[in-house]
């Protein structure tokens, strides 16, 4: 996959077959990155395999005048809109959402771990999930055997951030149907792989929001692949744009997730590529496990940038015929320092070279033109039905009737519990679909 040249005309390219031993794309504002990286998914897509980036600028969708893309939106306006239920983001997850600390994240575990005592019990948005806080608070003294202490003010802390969230319009997000991973792995009639383009400019206004999204999708697609082992080519690549916000300020415990994850993902054939100014963004167990490398230049305005530099430049092989540190800085707009793991995995040499230009336009399409290319996709009509999300709603109600629901949940708690427990899961799963009663069934759960 030819990716860029040096000035004596030797070229660069990835291996498809180490692709998926991850990578990562550096420089200043204005240094080349997001050129590579349309260099990079359309020499990824001519070889068949489709990809997910983020476009947290607007400025991709020119892709679209010579590849074929998708576009995904979580406000669903210039693209498929993309959902998930709280309960399918996981305690961890929801908690960096929420931005919460220690013993508010042990309670919204807590309430996890209660849900899914009781299987059927789906917190399907925020809505559910304050309504749930509500319940664990108010009955916590019933809790408090099986499951830990719950206080109300911890309790009150997280409703609190809960409606910050929705405050912030993130309610849509959370919704059936659950976006399946699936759809991202699609190919054109010519086996070219598809662009998955997610729009991300608004979104990254809400950084924890954009995080947050981009790891629930790696961690569906982890759990959604089989291992395969080191193939010819990865079956999908994954650009996570903006990564600095990714580690800043990440609590241990989803770091190791993230860690973990890197590190299995890979034999799953699934490459991930992080982009962010400074490889010193990245944790050292992050980066260690990211072989194929493009710098950028770098400005070094004071001593502490220069250190930096010279940092970065030893995680480099020496090349021989120039300085890194020196040439870091002196790098011109589409020039970078590459280095790609070479046949034995190892990392190459460092070389300067020019990326080469992608085949698309540079100029973004218009709103229309996007919308165009959404209407005519063939997701389209999927994601964007009602009548879908009340067909979900169905299936629920009908489980709970027959009472498999209570059943199960007579075998976790006490009878008196479960009565109260049932009535009120009962309520939760139903508000959605009997909308015209949802007035009354919320009274009825407040009081
Ligand atoms: N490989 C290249 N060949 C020719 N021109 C390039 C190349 N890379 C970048 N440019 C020019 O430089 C401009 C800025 O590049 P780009 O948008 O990729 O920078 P960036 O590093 O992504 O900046 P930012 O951090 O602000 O997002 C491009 O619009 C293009 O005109
Ligand atoms: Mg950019």
């Amino acid at each position: 996959m030819l990716i860029a040249k040096t000035k004596e005309g030797k070229e660069l390219c990835l291996s498809p077959m180490l692709a998926n031993r991850h990578g990562l794309v550096t420089g200043s504002t204005g240094s080349g990155k997001t050129v590579t990286l349309r260099r990079m998914v359309e020499q990824f897509s001519r070889l068949g395999v489709p990809t997910f980036i983020p476009d947290v600028k607007g400025e991709l969708s020119g892709l679209a005048t010579a590849n074929p893309v998708m576009f995904f939106d979580l406000y669903g306006e210039l693209g498929h809109p993309i959902r998930t239920t709280v309960s399918n983001l996981g305690d961890l997850l929801l908690s960096r959402l929420l931005d919460l600390n220690k013993v508010q994240t042990g309670i919204v575990t807590l309430l996890f771990k209660v849900c899914n005592d009781n299987k059927h019990t789906q917190v399907r948005n925020l809505s559910q999930l304050k309504m749930m806080l509500k319940y664990l608070a108010d009955n916590a003294f019933d809790f408090k055997m099986e499951y830990g202490n719950i206080t109300y003010s911890s309790v009150g802390a997280i409703q609190r951030e809960v409606l910050g969230l929705q405050s912030q319009g993130v309610d849509q997000f959370f919704n059936k149907p659950i976006f399946d991973v699936q759809h991202l792995f699609q190919v054109d009639q010519q086996d070219r792989g598809v662009i998955n383009i997610l729009q991300a400019d608004t979104i990254i206004k809400s950084p924890k929001l954009y995080i947050t999204f981009l790891l629930w999708l790696l961690s569906e697609l982890y759990e959604r692949l089989p291992e395969v082992g080191d193939l010819d080519k990865p079956k999908f690549v994954f650009f996570f744009d903006e990564a600095h916000l990714l580690f800043k300020d990440c609590p241990k415990i989803l770091l190791n997730k993230i860690e973990e994850i890197i590190r299995l993902i890979r034999s799953k054939a699934v490459g991930i590529y992080f982009v962010s100014q400074s490889a010193l963004d990245i944790p050292d167990s992050v980066l260690g496990q990211l072989g194929n490398r493009i710098q950028h230049a770098l400005r070094a305005f004071t001593p502490k940038d220069r250190r930096a530099v010279r940092s970065i430049s030893e995680t480099f092989r020496e090349n021989p015929s120039f300085r890194t540190d020196r040439a870091i800085l002196e790098l011109k707009t589409g020039e970078a320092l590459v280095s790609f793991l070479n046949d034995e995995g190892d990392p190459s040499i460092v070389e300067r070279a020019k990326v080469i230009m992608p085949e698309s336009q540079l100029k973004p399409l218009d709103h229309s033109q996007i919308r165009q290319v959404v209407v005519n996709s063939n997701l389209y009509g999927i994601y964007e039905t009602e009548e879908y999300v009340n067909q979900e709603e169905t299936i629920n109600i009908n489980d709970h009737k027959k009472g498999g629901e209570s059943n199960r949940m007579m075998e976790q708690f006490g009878r008196g519990m479960v009565r109260s427990m049932g009535g009120r899961m009962g309520s939760i799963v139903m508000r959605g679909l009997f909308n015209s009663f949802s007035k009354g069934t919320r009274g009825g759960l407040g009081k």
